[in-house]
């Protein structure tokens, strides 16, 4: 079930927010396009928060150590990380930003 996390204004372009649902941390991602992603927010190379990291095209970049996660398939592009972070479901309803927490692991 889709939880409601925010107003899809309260994310800035090019910026990640952390929100927990249940103990579930996730990177809530609005893209140069404005378009909305929601992946893993811990990075698979360490215990680092991805949504404190980078935005650059579809991706996250870990500030630790540079790697790279899609927005689309949580997978790394660049080392040092080499497993995938999961990939949430986002709805976007009357201005409205919602998740499912359901992992899911794109291929
Ligand atoms: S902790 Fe994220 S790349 Fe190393």
């Amino acid at each position: 079930m889709s939880v409601r996390i925010c107003s899809l204004d309260d994310i800035a372009v090019n910026s990640a927010v952390r929100v927990v649902i249940g103990e579930t941390p996730i990177a809530v991602v609005k893209d140069s396009s404005g378009d909305v992603h929601a992946i893993g927010d811990t990075c698979t190379h360490g215990d680092i928060s991805l949504s404190e990291g980078f935005v650059e095209g579809k991706t996250l970049e870990c500030w630790a150590h540079g790697s790279q996660f899609s927005l689309t398939t949580g997978k790394p592009i660049t080392l040092p990380a080499y497993d995938p972070v999961p990939v949430f479901a986002v709805s976007i309803v009357d201005g409205d930003v919602y998740i499912d927490p359901t992992p899911t692991f794109p291929t």
